[in-house]
């Protein structure tokens, strides 16, 4: 057996998920006994992992311009989020007092950590770091830590596999906004991988997924059953920028569909929409509705755009929708799919992800280096820059 991989179940052994903080576990598995020579840099926008935390994430969002735009931002922002807190507190009060996004990402990337050291000998150990935009580890908190263990490669690789400006973007500015005034290490390569939309192992886990729900439903209404995939929405301004998010997730539910092969109707529907301007539509708990109203009882609900358990599935889809709502319109039966967290072949595409990204590159794509065709955002624009110099393309 391979030294690395001695050292991983050593390292699970000494540390069991269960008795650790979630994300001090990762940095001392790996860390503390082998030098990592590859950074993977897990960026997302995290959750509160306790009830406590919750003021300071809203007001990071509400403050954040790539991720929502206000008028006078810096007063309206921090009163929104003010008045939002204990309503939001009371939510994640209701799905055990936090979020479980920090618990999942260690996962997935102690996995797919583990995967890579034997895939890639080359470039082992890998280690996983997990930079968050809207709670602690923050995207700086990351950057820190790789440049302490001293790695010779990081691969920034973004879990939302379908990028927007606003949550990509959002923490690749971050990362920007972080080495404005800071030396950019220049023994460390850096690349990036912004986004996997149509990766095949995706669609196949959302795949096994739905499967897996539709033998829930009586053999009578199986090939019945609506699949209504559901993303968080967009407000309509961002698309009209030129936002890739819609496509990409549409490439996402296209890909699924085809690996799923059958007859089901299948629609992809927006959830989570804030504030007042218009979103992109139809909503999830509208096409419910209007299901139910159409004579189709019979609903699957498939969160297709993130990938691992979260507020807006726990609390929006489970209890809102799946509970509340279905009692209210008359569903008969309706399923929620879980999103792929450790399921084996989520593993298996992260890993083959990154090892592709690593052995192919390229380190910086042209798709990304591309603005939206209608962004006026200076923080875009230099942020695109500062990445061109920075992975040194
Ligand atoms: Fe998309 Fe600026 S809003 S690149």
């Amino acid at each position: 057996m391979k030294m690395v991989s001695i050292i991983s179940r050593i390292s699970s052994t000494l540390f069991p998920r269960v008795s650790m903080p979630a994300f001090t576990m990762a940095s001392r598995s790996k860390a503390t006994l082998v030098k990592p020579k590859t950074a993977i840099v897990m960026l997302n926008m995290g959750g509160p992992q306790t009830t406590d935390q919750v003021g300071g994430y809203l007001l990071r969002i509400m403050t954040d311009r790539d991720m929502i735009q206000l008028p006078v931002q810096s007063k309206l922002g921090p009163w929104i989020a003010t008045r939002r807190t204990e309503e939001v507190m009371k939510k994640y009060n209701e799905i055990g007092g936090g979020s479980p996004i920090l618990k999942w990402t260690n996962t997935q990337g102690r996995m797919l950590t583990e995967a890579l050291d034997q895939m890639l000998p080359e470039s082992a150990p890998h280690k996983h770091y997990v930079a968050f935009r809207y709670v602690p580890p923050f995207t700086e908190d990351a950057f820190q830590e790789i440049e302490r263990d001293g790695v010779e490669r990081a691969v920034i690789f973004s879990q939302y596999p379908q990028y927007s400006c606003a949550t990509t973007g959002s923490s690749l500015n971050a990362i920007a906004d972080f080495y404005r005034n800071r030396e950019v290490p220049s023994s460390i390569k850096f690349s990036l991988i912004e986004r996997w939309a149509t990766h095949p192992l995706l669609a196949k886990v959302f795949a096994e997924r739905i499967r897996e729900k539709l033998e829930a439903f009586d053999s009578r209404v199986r090939n019945d059953v609506v699949i209504l995939f559901t993303a968080h929405s967009l407000p309509l301004k961002a698309v009209s920028r030129g936002d890739t998010y819609p496509h990409e997730v549409a490439a996402t539910v296209a890909a699924t569909m085809s690996t799923l092969q059958v007859p089901n109707p299948h629609r992809l529907v927006w959830q989570s929409k804030v504030g007042p301007l218009p979103w992109l539509q139809p909503y999830t708990d509208d096409a419910i509705k209007a299901y139910v109203k159409q004579g189709r009882k019979h609903l699957i609900l498939v969160p297709i755009a993130f990938v691992n358990e979260h507020i807006e599935t726990l609390h929006e889809l489970d209890i809102e929708y799946c509970d509340e709502l279905a009692k209210e319109a008359g569903v008969q039966q309706i399923e929620r799919v879980a999103t792929p967290n450790d399921h084996p072949i989520f593993i298996a595409a992260l890993a083959d992800v990154v090892a592709n990204h690593l052995k192919n590159g390229p380190r910086l794509s042209n798709q990304f280096l591309t603005r939206c065709p209608h962004c006026v955002s200076q923080r875009c624009q230099s942020s695109k820059s500062f990445f061109k110099k920075f992975i040194g393309v």
